[in-house]
């Protein structure tokens, strides 16, 4: 069968593949450490499920409005102006079925073939994807890990074209945790003042963090550039939502409308009474976040006191999100089975084949020499990932 050429840049990815062997080794009763998961280990709250309850109770389970019940669309609303200081009347917000569908939405209502996308990598892997499927073309402008993973504004300035239709931000970050300081948003909304593009503010790891800074995005430090940004975030990372799907964009009617087009023909809206719930954990108690977030941070003390303890690997403390991004670039040239090091897609197959240990290459965020590794997961299981990260690194020869 001849698919859609749409379809020739995707690649499968390679972090699912390594997902699913996991995944397939541990249910033969193989004992793997897991650290590949995006997801919170936690339940979700109970006063959310509770509101999900209730609605299927009342019988609150026909369609909605494709762009989610006003009630919704009233506390993103009110959440957004009070929390992150941005005025977005309830009408410029779209719920969708998941961040990931309202940035898939974005795409799919700016590009057109040959638009470009800029990206900063390290980055999450299905931004590039997401634009090529819209038949846009991605640009990916290189951050340093000595620079904090903070955008170096004069490769910006060089990387935007008159093609250049939007820019990715998302702090704190997948894969890195890198939390942008308002001196780099603030140089970054410098640059971006003389380029008319979108501003495309991925807010997701928005409460997951660990500093006493409050959490900001770019609009937050230049609020001039409000009428050309669109917010994105969910339910997923903070409230321990992801099978729930439940994502929402904030931005320009015309781009809002846009993509209500486009949800009002594949998907419509998102599911009732997950919207019933999404109202609860907006407007519900803070308690149960703030608990996962205390225990997030002890987790990433944990993993990255460990990580620094063995020699070859060297790891920045994350302030935000769920991963540590270690560099192992201190192990290539050394010698495994008789075999050198040199790649994080390597590495990875040796620590899951010979060590159980799941966890995700760089090289797909578009950062080799790095591996990714989810502290969403329980202390001991850091402690068991930790011993074996260092039967493999004792292995080695030089
Ligand atoms: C950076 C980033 N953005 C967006 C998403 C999408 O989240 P969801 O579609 O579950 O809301 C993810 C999920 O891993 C992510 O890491």
């Amino acid at each position: 069968m001849k698919l859609s050429r749409r379809l020739d840049p995707i690649t499968p990815s390679p972090t699912l593949a390594l997902n699913a062997k996991a995944k397939a080794l541990a249910a033969q009763g193989v004992d793997i450490v897991g650290f590949a998961a995006g997801e919170p280990d936690f339940d979700t709250p109970d006063f959310i499920k509770q509101a999900a309850v209730k609605a299927l109770e009342q019988g609150f389970t026909k369609y909605t409005a494709t762009a989610g019940i006003p009630e919704l669309r009233k506390a993103i609303s009110e959440k957004l102006s009070k929390e992150n200081g941005l005025s977005f009347t309830p009408e410029q917000i779209l719920v969708s079925c998941g961040a990931k569908h309202s940035l898939y939405n974005v795409f799919q209502a700016l590009l057109n073939e040959g638009d470009e996308v800029i990206i900063f990598s390290p980055y999450w892997v299905s931004y590039p994807d997401m634009v090529q499927l819209a038949m846009g073309t991605p640009v990916i402008v290189p951050t340093r890990e000595e620079d904090g993973f903070a955008p170096d504004p004069a490769l910006l300035r060089k990387a935007l074209s008159p093609k250049t239709k939007a820019v990715i931000l998302n702090s704190p970050s997948n894969p890195t945790g890198a939390v942008l300081s308002t001196d780099a948003l603030k140089a970054v909304a410098e640059v971006l003042r003389g380029h008319d593009c979108l501003i495309v503010t991925d807010d997701i790891y928005e409460r997951l963090l660990y500093t006493d800074a409050p959490f900001q995005n770019l609009v937050k430090v230049a609020p001039d550039l409000l009428p050309r940004t669109v917010v994105v975030n969910g339910f997923s990372k903070a409230f321990s939502m992801t099978g729930w799907r439940l994502g929402y964009a904030a931005g320009p009617s015309e781009l809002i409308s846009g993509m209500k087009m486009i949800q009002d023909q594949s998907t419509s809206n998102a599911t009732s009474i997950g919207q019933k719930a999404a109202v609860a954990a907006l407007t519900g108690p803070r308690e149960p976040i703030e608990a996962m977030v205390k225990e997030f941070r002890a987790r990433r003390d944990l993993f990255v006191e460990g990580l620094n303890a063995i020699e070859g690997i060297r790891c920045r403390k994350p302030d935000g999100a769920f991963y540590v991004f270690p560099s192992i670039q201190g192990l290539f040239g050394k010698s495994y089975k008789g075999a050198k090091l040199h790649g994080s897609m390597q590495v990875s197959e040796i620590l899951l084949n010979d060590f159980r240990v799941a966890a995700v290459p760089g090289q797909p965020f578009g950062a080799e020499g790095f591996i990714r590794m989810s502290f969403a997961t329980s202390r001991e299981t850091i402690e068991k990932g930790l011993s074996r990260l260092r039967d493999f690194v004792a292995t080695l020869t030089a």
